[in-house]
């Protein structure tokens, strides 16, 4: 049996192909079921264990050997095949290739972060699974607070309080406990609530949350710096207007209308009339939360925003269904191509 072996070893190393018919004999005579190595195989079975020991390697190697010999004059074949000369009818007009283009929340999100780049804002994240203490308690959300009910959470597992987090508000709170002062950070990404699907609201949606912490950091600097933001993104002529308000994370605390874009202030339907669109929460970073970060509330101050990137890119583009945006209907995507 070992010279058998050696003999169509030899065999193998020596064979050439020609053609495919060639190859085929090949494939027949040696590796098929009735080819000679399956036959040695069936040989193999009868023989006692020290023969087995000594010949099972070498069977085995063969085997391999001119399986691999095989696939390889059989890739060679088909290579060959496909770069030896055009097929079908050439005159026939290409097929078009599409390009893509970045989905609007995504352009929206660059632009934010490359305003608040040029400020000297970095660029920082928090997992999407959060638990209690990052998406409420250390904001200062009290458990049982009222509060809480802003924002319909989806629990994942109510005992131990994990949830998908409701807002990227987490994140500063990652970053105060992981960073010393001075902060100056947004943090981009997708957040979840248990709300019903309409042209206005959806069950998850995009954040930019901003986070500025310093000493001597005024409520000036949050209005200037928000003015700054929205005449890059919405044009030189935007105006802003702080309406106080409730945020358990900030005291004082705001939202921020800017002048309609598209009435520029006079009236219309998108504003309903008013001249003002609602774009963002902020306010200055209560001491409660400084504390619960580790930060010294009698040393450093700060201010902190939030946005929904989704309401921005709508009010951008004059987009007036908040669900386009994850229905990947190419008719509304295709539009954003030269937006880049
Ligand atoms: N987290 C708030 C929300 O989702 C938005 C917000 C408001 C963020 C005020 C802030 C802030 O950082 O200061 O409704």
């Amino acid at each position: 049996m070992q010279e058998k072996i050696k003999e169509l070893l030899a065999e193998v190393e020596e064979f050439k192909a020609d053609t495919k018919e060639h190859l085929e004999n090949f494939r027949i005579r040696l590796l098929s079921k009735k080819g000679k190595i399956s036959l040695l195989f069936d040989e193999f079975r009868t023989l006692g264990p020290d023969m087995k020991r000594e010949v099972g390697q070498k069977l085995n190697d063969l085997k391999n050997r001119a399986q691999e010999k095989l696939d390889s004059l059989k890739e060679k074949f088909d290579s060959s095949d496909s770069s030896s000369g055009p097929s079908g009818d050439i005159s026939l007009p290409g097929e078009t290739m599409t390009t893509g283009s970045r989905h609007p929340v995504s352009i929206v999100r660059n632009r934010i972060l490359e305003i608040f780049g040029k400020l000297g804002f970095t660029v920082s994240d928090g997992p999407e699974i959060e638990d209690d203490w990052h998406n409420f308690s250390a904001l200062n959300f009290p458990e049982n607070h009222p509060a809480r009910d802003m924002q319909d959470t989806f629990f994942i597992d109510e005992k131990d309080k994990i949830a998908l987090r409701t807002h990227t508000s987490s994140v500063q709170v990652r970053v105060m406990e992981n960073s010393k002062p001075p902060i100056r950070t947004v943090s981009p990404g997708r957040t979840y609530r248990n709300e019903a699907i309409s042209a206005r609201a959806h069950c998850f949606f995009h954040q930019v949350e901003g986070l500025y912490i310093d000493t001597g950091v005024s409520f000036a600097d949050l209005k200037q710096t928000l003015l700054h933001f929205s005449k890059e993104m919405f044009g030189p002529d935007t105006q802003i207007r702080l309406r106080p308000s409730y945020f358990p994370f900030t005291e004082p605390s705001a939202e921020m209308d800017i002048s309609c874009p598209f009435c520029k202030g006079s009236g219309c339907n998108i504003c309903k009339g008013s001249g003002w669109v609602e774009i963002l929460g902020c306010g200055m970073v209560d001491p409660a939360v400084l504390d619960n970060c580790k930060i010294d509330s009698t040393r450093y101050s700060g201010f902190a925003f939030g946005m929904g990137i989704e309401r921005v890119t709508m009010l951008k583009y004059r987009v007036n269904d908040l669900r386009l945006f994850s229905e990947n209907d190419k008719r509304f995507l295709e539009q954003f191509k030269s937006a880049l």
